[in-house]
């Protein structure tokens, strides 16, 4: 006990000293659209302000599916990164494998607990103490929109599943593409996700999609949820297959597409194109969810260093996340909001209030749901079989009820 108490307080002394030599952090992530970037860059320069350099660990695919995999072979081989952007669950399967230091000497002296909303800092922590810091909440189930694509083509933003058919039709036979789209597993799986969300609720959402209860998924709740994803093979274009997120959220900036379903990391995108929400574009909640709230919840984990000058500069990284003015402006340019509680929120536009309001609204109904597209919710193997079964029924022309069996059957495998 003595020997613990003893290592603490060192760890504690350490971890608080000002970095006075120069510390680098390395930094794994995957912010490499335009608005991910303008992001990152101010976290890296906030950490040069604090005398702690940047080594840039860039890995690009949305969603995040290669930079895990470059992440895991890097950490095999014994030399993984300073820090590392892990999601939800997965935070705690690496703290299991014994990779993760220890952030709680900074986490108490700044009093994380009472700054942070108890669903994000219970994922941030393994074993009671925290291991990562978080930077934002995105909400996911988010519709974006091209108001003048809408107005060409005599259509209305939908705000229900029935009318977004309707309306999609419409913008269609306009010659617009209704729904920007991106054919790679993630996206396919972000868009099965406000399906799931619409279609079946929250209620059944957490049952089915969080605690894999096989009654709420061999259900017809199910099969309308296929039944409503199929019908949106049509809205997308032949070009889909494979493109980046970012390139189909470009088709709604500059009106060749009349909306996208994407988490609001997209704002992003409207932000470095120079478009003002409004009028060149418009954020609604994906149809049927607008009492919900699908998050996901950036986080930056720190891995365990044998360099105590690495440590401290962990420390700083920590710190200067959780501060007000990191919160803000990361997250003004992010798209999504800060973890922080009780921030001004002067500087936000009216999306991001939009979520302010829905985060703690869906909080108090039971709206607030983990995206288990964005690595919230299930285990990775639980994902993969979720991701697997959505992309394979997009990309066929199978039934609802096909659908719904392969995806019972995939998660019953995997769990
Ligand atoms: C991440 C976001 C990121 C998006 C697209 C999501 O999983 O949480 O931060 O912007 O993927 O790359």
């Amino acid at each position: 006990m003595k020997f613990k108490l003893h290592a603490l307080a060192a760890a504690t002394t350490l971890a608080m000293t000002p970095v006075s030599q120069a510390a680098d952090v390395e930094v794994l992530h995957w912010w490499t659209s335009g608005g991910e970037a303008a992001s990152v860059q101010f976290l890296k320069q906030q950490l040069e302000g604090k005398n702690v350099g940047w080594t840039d660990f860039a890995v690009a695919g949305g969603g995040g599916e290669s930079a895990m995999t470059v992440l895991k072979s890097r950490a095999i081989s014994g030399n993984p990164p300073t820090a590392a952007q892990i999601k939800g669950p997965s935070i705690q399967e690496w703290g299991e494998l014994g990779f993760l230091a220890s952030i709680d000497d900074v986490a108490n002296a700044a009093d994380w607990d009472n700054l942070l909303p108890s669903v994000v800092s219970d994922v941030m922590k393994y074993n009671g103490e925290y291991v990562a810091a978080p930077v934002n909440v995105h909400r996911v189930n988010w519709l974006w929109a091209n108001p003048a694509v809408f107005q060409k083509a005599g259509a209305t933003i939908p705000t229900t599943w029935d009318d977004f058919m309707l309306q999609a039709q419409k913008l269609k036979d306009a010659g617009f593409v209704a729904l920007a789209h991106g054919g790679q597993a993630w996206q396919d799986a972000t868009v099965f996700e406000a399906v799931v969300l619409g279609v079946g609720g929250a209620d059944y959402y957490q049952k089915a999609f969080v605690e894999g209860d096989m009654a709420a998924l061999n259900s017809d709740t199910t099969v309308e949820v296929f039944e409503t994803f199929g019908k949106l093979r049509q809205y997308i274009d032949a070009n889909s297959p494979g493109r980046d997120w970012n390139v189909a959220t470009s088709m709604v900036i500059n009106g060749e597409a009349g909306m996208q379903i994407m988490g609001d990391w997209a704002k992003g995108e409207f932000k470095v194109a120079g478009k003002n929400v409004g009028t060149d574009y418009v954020c609604v909640a994906a149809p049927g969810t607008s009492g919900s709230f699908t998050f996901n919840v950036d986080s930056f984990a720190f891995f365990t260093q044998s360099d105590d000058a690495k440590s401290a500069a962990q420390g700083v990284m920590a710190d200067a996340i959780l501060s007000t003015e990191f919160q803000e402006v990361f997250n003004l340019n992010k798209g999504s909001i800060p973890a922080r509680l009780s921030m001004d929120r002067a500087e936000f536009d009216s999306c991001a209030h939009d979520s302010m309001d829905a985060f703690i609204a869906s909080s108090q109904t039971g709206g607030l749901v983990p995206s288990f597209a964005h690595g919230m919710a299930v285990s990775e193997a639980v994902a993969g079989a979720i991701y697997d079964t959505a992309t394979n029924f997009f990309n066929s022309s199978d039934s609802a009820e096909q659908g719904a069996k392969q995806l019972v059957a995939a998660i019953a495998a995997a769990q």
